[in-house]
This record gives structure tokens, sequence and C-alpha cells, in this order.
């Protein structure tokens, strides 16, 4: 245990109460001593590499290239992906793919290269195979995009699970995100980051590494083209990173590099090349469309960890309706339960609890409830009682269940990677939807199990079904919180067919958009926590997880007035709008900060009203698409290196660009355009990129800039929907998609495409349509006439 773990275990022991503290200094005891027995050391090891090439074997898609010491099993799929497996492996099972494997792409074929390697060409991407084992990615054109040497094992002399470690190469220019929620990117700077879910404990800033969702998925963007590599074993590992430099060295490039060293699981993976928009969408019909959430989970959530009462809950919703501030959902955390035993409630401080809820959604109030998997090990507990008769708690390697130490106490883990635990606990939810709850915020899932020295989860030895394979938490730990997830959402799915599930989860992997999605987690008050907020949200959004935001304010402190309004000002423009703080963090309700900040905060939540239906269309087009909400600047233009490079701000959709303010007395930023013309969005003046401006940051708002030619859904002040289009340059034309959405239910509305272009000197909006154009169905407001107008 180093410095810095001593300090950490000490933070646990003292925010979870003495009485805790003892049972967690059992319970890293118990759990030190399950994995000596469970886990010897793993001894001598043998290295071994693939050797010489021998033989290859043609299959659809690609084939098999046999080694002395290994073989290599390629195939390009339909949907233009690669993967590539050693050692026999193929791409199931697998937890990150959404269902089967996609079909082999027939035209794809393997052929002979120079030097005595193989290759296989297909339409997006050539796959090179040297004699020795290496593998290079390069477009049509021929560029390299990446080139893994051969990799490398260790196997236990023995037995046991092979280490493994692969080495890539990357352009020199190329810059790395992704690899789940990372508090100091988006963009990955050198280092070595943990594929190992984790509660960092307290609260983060960035910096600290790993956090509750990590994923061994990594964007790399270069000038030749954008790819996405996803190495499919969700066992621990590392990832160390160093980007590339030009001409360094007697004028020669030094190439990118990664090295992705992991404790086991096979070595296989997944390469997609193309645009950011393109290799999202192979993504996403790799692994799974992202959940639509329903409207309401698109508006204005307040949470906070110590409500401690219904009549806490009515004052501060009575609040924000005297006030006249939008609001659509109020979350409950552990203090509502009994006694902090999931699926209960505590009578005495919430005796009517399905009356509050039907009384708030009369008011267009959800209520969410946190959920979280440790249950009390206390017989006589409906949850307990019915988990143990299910057989359902996850065991140690001699049989007993697995004990740890929660909210509750001592505690026990479902173990949610066996389809029959999933099946009760998602009937579990049964008793959510009675109490009135319509969304489900689900936590400390990576999973977490208090401890007092050692890792704050269950032993690495404990065993878990794995869909009936069988196998230990060194390869369960990091899909814990994906299959708590399938379950929560499948639950849903039987007992509300008619509703969208709403859900998000703070830890999880690969897959997790099926499911819903996620927030920040504990981030720390104070303005590095902001940044990390936006750094999560816009890595998350590259890997596939598009729903996800803040807690507004920062989890564990008093956030300044200044503070507070940046971090709501941010949080009006991420998918998930959430004020959140813990039992000991200050009060987040916008008036709590002075009639200033109230004002201003009010124009945030007025605005996120208003783009409602743009940010509804928005999530139409994730699930369709694989596109997130939040998307880096460098999203239609990642040759652009000055925007690659851009970390605080971002687009939303494709029609508006938002630069918050991140740093303390700021009222003026610089922003990085794309290409093109620019609007501010309140004052209406041109930019044109690209071009790196100044722009107006008063405390009443935060920059939003515009696309020229855009076309918007908002909300009307009648609550209709209305258009909202933007000028496009002279003799340009531009456009917008509309996703008009119920609001709820499973109706798969039609898309609407418009298109704005100049008519001699007037302004034309048009649906497109089979038949031809036709007028717009809604009122359209045409904006950014004034400089047009100058223009002519
Ligand atoms: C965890 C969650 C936090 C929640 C708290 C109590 O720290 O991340 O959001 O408020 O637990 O349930």
């Amino acid at each position: 245990m180093d410095g810095r773990d001593l300090v950490r275990s000490i933070r646990v022991v003292g925010s979870v109460g003495a009485f805790q503290g003892l049972r967690a200094v059992r319970a890293a005891w118990r759990r030190r001593r399950a994995d000596a027995t469970a886990l010897p050391p793993r001894g001598a090891e043998r290295a071994r590499v693939p050797g010489r090439v021998l033989e290859v074997e043609p299959a659809a898609g690609g084939g098999v290239v046999r080694f002395g010491r290994s073989e290599l099993r390629i195939m390009v799929t339909v949907n233009g992906a690669v993967f590539w497996g050693w050692d026999g492996a193929g791409p199931e099972p697998s937890y990150a793919l959404a269902g089967r494997c996609p079909e082999p792409d027939l035209r794809a074929v393997l052929e002979p290269d120079k030097d005595g390697g193989w290759r296989v060409v297909a339409e997006r991407v050539t796959v090179v195979v040297s004699r020795h084992g290496a593998v290079e990615v390069r477009t049509p054109g021929g560029v390299t995009l990446r080139r893994d040497l051969p990799p490398r094992w260790w196997e236990p002399v023995g037995g046991g699970p092979a280490r493994w470690m692969q080495r890539s190469e990357v352009a020199a220019d190329a810059r790395f995100f992704g690899l789940g929620g990372r508090s100091s990117g988006p963009r990955l700077r050198e280092g070595t980051y943990r594929l190992w879910n984790t509660d960092p404990g307290g609260s983060f800033a960035p910096g600290d590494d790993p956090l509750y969702i990590t994923m061994p998925v990594q964007m790399v963007v270069s000038d030749a083209a954008t790819h996405l590599v996803f190495h499919d074993s969700s066992w621990d590992g590392t990832v160390s990173l160093r980007e590339g430099e030009e001409g360094a060295g007697s004028g020669h490039d030094r190439p990118g590099m990664s090295e992705l060293r992991m404790d086991g699981g096979p070595l296989r993976c997944w390469v997609m090349v193309g645009t950011p928009a393109r290799v999202l969408l192979a993504w996403a019909s790799l692994t799974g469309a992202p959940a639509l959430p329903p409207a309401w989970a698109l508006g204005h959530h307040h949470a906070r960890w110590g409500f401690g009462s219904e009549q806490e809950v009515r004052r501060i919703v009575a609040g924000y309706q005297e006030r006249g501030l939008p609001l659509d959902a109020v979350h409950l955390d552990i203090d509502h339960y009994d006694e902090h035993q999931v699926f209960t409630v505590d009578h005495e401080r919430f005796p009517k609890l399905p009356v509050l809820a039907e009384e708030l959604r009369r008011d267009g109030i959800r209520l969410v409830s946190i959920v979280d998997p440790a249950v009390s090990a206390e017989e006589g507990d409906v949850v307990y009682d019915g988990g143990t008769a299910e057989d359902a708690f996850v065991r140690d390697a001699s049989g007993r269940v697995v004990h740890g130490v929660a909210w509750p106490g001592e505690a026990v883990f479902p173990d949610f990677t066996h389809a029959r635990v999933r099946e009760w606990w998602g009937g579990l939810y049964a008793e959510r939807l009675a109490q009135g709850f319509s969304g489900f915020w689900h936590d400390m899932n990576e999973p977490t199990s208090f401890t007092a020295f050692g890792e704050k989860t269950l032993p690495r030895s404990a065993r878990h079904s794995l869909e009936g394979r069988g196998g230990d938490h060194q390869e369960a730990h990091n899909v814990y919180g994906l299959c708590m997830a399938r379950a929560g959402y499948e639950g849903l799915l039987e007992l509300a067919p008619h509703e969208r599930p709403f859900l998000f989860s703070r830890s999880g992997w690969a897959g997790l958009q099926r499911y819903g999605g996620t927030w920040s987690g504990d981030v720390a008050t104070g303005w590095p926590g902001l940044r990390a907020s936006l750094s999560l949200v816009l890595g998350l959004s590259l890997c596939g997880v598009p729903y996800s935001g803040p807690d507004i304010g920062g989890f564990d402190g008093s956030p300044s007035p200044e503070l507070y309004l940046r971090w709501f000002q941010l949080g009006a423009y991420l998918p998930l709008f959430r004020t959140h703080a813990g039992l000991r963090g200050g009060r987040r309700e916008p008036w709590e900060f002075g009639p200033e900040v109230l004002e201003h905060a009010r124009v945030a939540l007025e605005e996120r009203r208003r783009l409602l239906p743009y940010l509804m269309t928005l999530a139409h087009l994730a699930r369709r698409t694989g596109a997130p909400y939040v998307r880096p600047l460098w999203w239609n233009a990642p040759e652009d290196r000055a925007l690659r490079d851009c970390e605080d701000a971002f687009l939303l959709g494709d029609c508006l660009l938002v630069a918050p303010v991140l740093d303390p007395g700021t009222d003026r930023r610089a922003v990085q355009l794309p290409r093109g013309r620019w609007y501010d969005a309140v004052s209406e003046q041109v930019y044109e990129g690209p071009a790196q401006v100044l722009v107006d940051a008063p405390l009443s708002r935060i920059p939003v800039l515009v696309r020229a030619g855009a076309v918007l859904p908002v909300r009307g002040s009648d609550g209709g929907l209305e258009l909202e289009a933007w000028a496009p340059a002279q003799s340009r034309t531009g456009g917008g998609l509309v996703v008009p959405d119920a609001g709820d239910g499973w109706d798969e509305p039609e898309l609407e495409r418009y298109v704005t272009r100049w008519q001699g000197p007037g302004l034309v909006v048009e649906l497109e349509g089979e038949g031809g154009p036709s007028e717009p169905p809604c009122p359209v407001r045409v904006r950014g006439l004034g400089e047009a107008g100058a223009q002519t």
C-alpha cells in the first residue's frame, strides 16, 4: 500500500463512520485471505511471441494465418469493421457485442503480400500481416493508420491465464481519445491509464485515474483518417500512451505509441476506419444503438444526497415552482431507503411516496430512484431472502457467499453475469414502479465494497457465472455495472412495456449505451472539477455512450456563486442536466446563490427547455446513427489540427457550438471555430471560421454559436414546435434534421429534413419530401438576416 492509498483508505474509513470503519477493516482482511488462498502468486512464466508464418487458410471475410506459436484469425465484416484474434480467439462470446457478430464481408479476400506476409483487402481498409505477426491497418490509399507489433504473451508455467502485451504505433500527428470516462482529457496525453472500474473514494479531480467507467476503446484521430480500436477483453490492464512528434530527431517523425497490457482474456480486437461519424456508426452497429430516453429525461433534474424527508422534497419543488423555474425530475438518494437497504422506503420520513410521486407527476415532474447493487445481509429482509432463495449472490472459490461492506453495512452482491439473477433483479423494479418512480440511477456498481486497505471491490477470486462459462472477478469486474444495467433495463421493459426505460449507471463498459447513460460520479467541487466534467462527457461520447452529465456544482463542497453558475450553464447543454451534491456538500438550488445567479440560471433553464425538441432529435439521431449529442469540435473536420487540440468547447449536434466558461473571472474567451460562418446565438454577431475568435462571455451566459444555414427544432412560447432557421452565407444553402417525438413510447417518427436557401434577397425554408419540397408544418423564425442583408 503506497502513501496515496493509505490516505485514500483513511478517507474511506473516515467517510463511512467508525462502525462501518471497523467492518471495512474486517472486510479488507477477508478479501485478502480469500485471494491469497484462491489466487496464489503467478510464479514462473514463459514468454511467447507468434514466431514465423507457416501457412494460411482463407475463410469468409479474410482467413487464418498460422505462425510457429500462435495463429491469427482476421475477418472483415459487412459493417466495414475488421476483427482479428490471436490464439484462435473469435468475436464471441463478448459482453460488448449487441447481438451476434456481424456477417463477414465476402468481398474481402486473403492474398499474399511481399516478404512472405499476407493481406486482406476490403473496401475501406487493408490489413497487412507481416511474416512475424505485425498487423498493419491501412487506408484504401495505402496510408498506414496503425501498426501493431507482434504481440507477446507470458504464460504461467503451472497453468492459468496468460498475460499479454500489444504495442502499437500510430501516425506522428495522431491524437488519442476515449478509454471510457477519464478526468484529464478529452485528448489523452502521455501517461498510463488503467482499465479497472474504480470508485476513487471521496471525490475526484483531473488526474485521478482510473474512474468508474473504463473501456479498452480508443479513438485515434490523424490527418489520414480516424479509427476506433477496441480490445475486447474485460480483464484488468493498462494502456500507456505517447503522442508522436513530427520532425523529431534528425527530421524524422516519431510515431505515436500505445501499449496495452492485460492480465488475461483473449487478445482480440476490432478496428473501424473512416470519418468520426462513420466510425461511431460502425461501433453502434457492433455494440448496440444508444437507448432512447423519454423526453422528460432531457429536462432539468434536481438531486441531492440527504433530502431526508418528503417535506424537504416538497419544499424544493415549491421553490422551483414559486420562482417559475423549469424542473422535470427529482432524484431520491439512499437516505430515502430504510436503513440504506435497496428496494425499501423509510416510511417514517417518506410516509406517502406514491402520493408525492403522483402529485409531482401531475406537475410534470418525475421521481428518480437510486438503486445500489449491494444488498444488506440481513435475514428477514425481503431482497436478501429473495436473493438467497434464488442463489443470486456472488460466492467465493470455496462456495461461501462473499460478504462486503456498503451503505447498509454488511452486504452481499448479486451476480449480474447470470441470466437468472438478472431476471430476478429486474423483477424487483416492480416495487420501485409501485412507489411511483419513473427513472433509475444505478450507483456503486463498480462494484464498490468499502475496505480499509486494498481494492475497494470484491475479491478477485470471487466466482461469477459469466453466462454459464464460469470465471472469477478478474474477468467479471469491469462488466458488473454493464450487466446490472442490462438487468434493470430488461426488467423495466417487462414491467412497463409502453415506456422507454430511463436509467443511468455510474459504472459500465463497452455497450452500456444499449441500456442507458451515465454521469460524472463524485466530481470534486472546484474549477478543475468543472473541466473534468466536460472531459468525461466528451470521452464517453467517443466511446459510444452519448448520454451523460456532471453533478452540477460538484459533489463534495460548496461552490462559489460564480462556479455554480458556470457549471449550471455548461450542464444546460449536456445530455444529463442535473444538480446534485453529497451529504456534506452545500446547497444546489439555483436561488441559494443570490438574485443575480438565480436570474442567469433561469435563462439557462429556459433555454434548455426551449432546446428540448432539438435535444430529442439528437437522441433519435444517436440511436439511429451512433452520433453522440456532444461532439468534439473536430467532429466534421478531423484533419483540422487546431480543432483536434481544442478541449474547452464542443458541438451540440450539427447546429450548435458551445464554449463554456471553465475559469474564474472570465468575461471573454477565445473560441477555435471550425470552417464556415457562425452566429453568436444571442447577439447574432457573425464570425467566419476557421479562426480563433474572442467572444463575449458575460456572467449572464456562456457563448453559444450557431452554424449558418442551420435549422433547429425548438419549443415555442406556446409550447408548440417551432423551427429556428439561421441564414446561410450568401449563395450557400443549409439545413437541419427534426425527429418529432411523442415524449415517450416506441413510435418510430419519421425524420424530417429541412433546407434553407436564398431566393433572390429572400430566405426560403422548406421541408424536403418525396414529392418535392413543401412548406414547413410549423412556424419558422428566421435569424441572422441582419448580417446577410448587410452583405447583399
Ligand atoms: C455515491 C454516488 C453519489 C451518491 C452517494 C450516496 O457517492 O456517486 O452520487 O450521492 O453515493 O448514495
